[in-house]
């Protein structure tokens, strides 16, 4: 229940984002408008045995920010792959700023360290 709470008060967050200043890191805003559909809100996959568990400690972020910088711009697809992961979640508005917000939110969120 407090997962779903947490989860109607991010999409609240999105939907005013437009009109007004928003109190969610922007990573996560922008995680959770491009991102979360395929990798899930928790980071462990909408689509499940297709998107990789983010949460896992030898998933992807074990790779380098470098590494992972690179993925998410420019797409991504491991051998043998169902479904490769669109350059920037299939949105080319996307900065390499808004990249680098991404990669800390999900860092924070879903890396090892918490
Ligand atoms: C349409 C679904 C989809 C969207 C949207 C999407 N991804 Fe992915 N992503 C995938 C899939 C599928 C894979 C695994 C691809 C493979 O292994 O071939 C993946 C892989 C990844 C990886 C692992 C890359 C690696 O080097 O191992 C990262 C990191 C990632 N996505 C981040 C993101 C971020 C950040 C966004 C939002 C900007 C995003 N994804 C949006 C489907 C998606």
């Amino acid at each position: 229940m407090k997962k779903l709470v947490c989860a109607l008060a991010t999409v609240t967050v999105i939907s005013l984002s437009s009109t007004s200043q928003v109190l969610a890191s922007p990573g996560e805003e922008i995680y959770m408008e491009n991102c979360a559909a395929c990798h899930g809100e928790d980071g462990k996959g909408a689509l499940p045995g297709i998107t990789p568990d983010l949460t896992s400690l030898s998933g992807p972020l074990s790779k380098s920010d470098e590494e992972l910088i690179t993925s998410i711009t420019e797409g991504f697809e491991s051998p043998g792959s169902q479904m490769a992961m669109p350059p920037l979640g299939g949105n080319d508005e996307l900065d390499e700023d808004d990249v680098k917000e991404i990669l800390e939110y999900m860092r924070e969120e879903f890396g090892d360290d918490d």
